[in-house]
């Protein structure tokens, strides 16, 4: 193990920082825990320049963790829409709401405390308590992961237990001694993670520029940078098939409210089928109102709609790529002759103007602007 590169890490690449860091984002110097959190939760799966756009209108529509935390839920979720991995919303309501109720509304400095608040990970505790109160934690995402498998050449998936806490260790050890230091050197870890040493093109295997840690990085000597860290072989994600109810009445749509633990829980959605393993090749099946509501629809609703919605035509299928699946979303349109008031809690006329005001799954908010059934409208895409 380089001893030497150990030392000499945090204030080598505070240098770099200084010189090549990002700068000037928004979220960046503040020792708000709030604003620091909110920013941590949204750029885990989101890019910045999304970000940039989106984390002053959260800020602005929610600036303390008191008015998040007594915000509705739908609020926050129309507030989240299009940012996607949604459950970051509702963990960010639920988080504020602990926050509020078990802890005076205030942040824990301690890593292992901010650990035990809903939706914050043993990294983002790290970087939380870094930026906000300048405690020596250390962070671990899967850029750090990268920069340390390949600056010590560690072998095996970044998946793997022994692998995790090896890397754990190793960012322990290199913090800067000094706590003061902790929010420039943790911004630039994340800088140099995201810009320099990338995983398809870091800088060493460029011209243009040149890495403070070539002459330490185990895996630039062994020119093993591109075969670090190791990869997880990949399966091909499965696929699903489901079929979707796009049924209007006069200027508005009927939206189902989705199960709290499906995916895009919480959302306003169109009502929707289960999924089935979608068998490619496999000839399309024409549905009548009755097979497709009986499919779609919550039981108690059933025959009314029927009654209401005499046939339903075959509109366009939509491809949606998740992380570990991708669905087709085959759309059948209808329409009802009069707005029917529901048993069912969770469905709901909703007129094409006040769309803007619920959080729809970005592939159908994006389906129905195509469509311009919400011309003119400001979904706050
Ligand atoms: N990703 C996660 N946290 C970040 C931050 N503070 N700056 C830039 N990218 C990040």
């Amino acid at each position: 193990m380089p001893k030497t590169l150990i030392k000499t890490f945090a204030a080598t690449l505070i240098a770099w920082h200084g010189v090549s860091g990002r700068s000037r984002l928004p979220w960046q110097g503040k020792r708000d825990p709030y604003a620091v959190w909110v920013s941590e939760i949204m750029l885990q799966q989101t890019q910045v320049t999304t970000v940039l756009e989106r984390y002053p209108r959260f800020m602005k529509r929610f600036p303390t963790v008191k008015k998040l935390a007594s915000a509705d839920i739908d609020e926050v979720l129309a507030e989240w829409a299009g940012l996607g991995y949604y459950t970051r919303a509702r963990n960010l309501h639920a988080c504020a709401k602990q926050v509020m109720t078990e802890l005076g509304g205030n942040f824990p400095k301690d890593p292992v405390l901010l650990e035990q608040l809903k939706g914050i990970g043993r990294s983002t505790a790290g970087a939380i308590a870094a930026f906000a109160f300048l405690e020596r934690a250390p962070i671990l995402d899967t850029n750090v992961k990268r920069i340390l498998a390949r600056l010590f050449a560690i072998e095996g998936t970044i998946q793997e237990q022994e692998v995790n806490e090896r890397l754990w260790s190793l960012a322990t050890d290199l913090l800067p001694t000094q706590s003061i230091d902790m929010p420039v050197y943790t911004q630039a870890l994340m800088d140099f993670g995201a810009t320099w040493c990338t995983a398809r093109k870091p800088v060493c295997l460029t011209s243009e520029k040149k890495c403070p840690f070539a002459k330490d990085c185990q895996a630039n000597l062994s020119d093993q940078v591109l075969l670090l860290p190791q990869k997880k072989i990949k399966t091909k994600s499965p696929e699903f098939d489901c079929n979707m109810l796009l049924m209007r009445s006069g200027n508005s749509i009927l939206l189902q409210k989705r199960p709290s633990k499906a995916i895009w829980g919480g959302l306003w959605s169109l009502p929707e089928s289960a999924w089935i393993p979608r068998v490619p090749g496999a000839e399309k099946i024409d549905l009548n109102s009755q097979n497709l509501f009986a499919a779609t629809l919550p039981k108690e609703d059933i025959g009314a709609l029927t009654k209401l919605c005499k046939s339903v035509t075959r509109s366009d299928e939509i491809k949606h790529i998740f992380t570990h699946r991708r669905l087709w979303m085959q759309i059948w349109r209808t329409s009802s002759s009069k707005e029917l008031e529901f048993l069912n809690p969770d469905l709901k006329w909703v007129s094409f103007s006040h769309l803007g005001r619920y959080g729809l799954p970005q592939p159908i908010k994006a389906w129905l602007q195509a469509l311009s059934l919400v011309r003119g409208v400001d979904l706050k895409s």
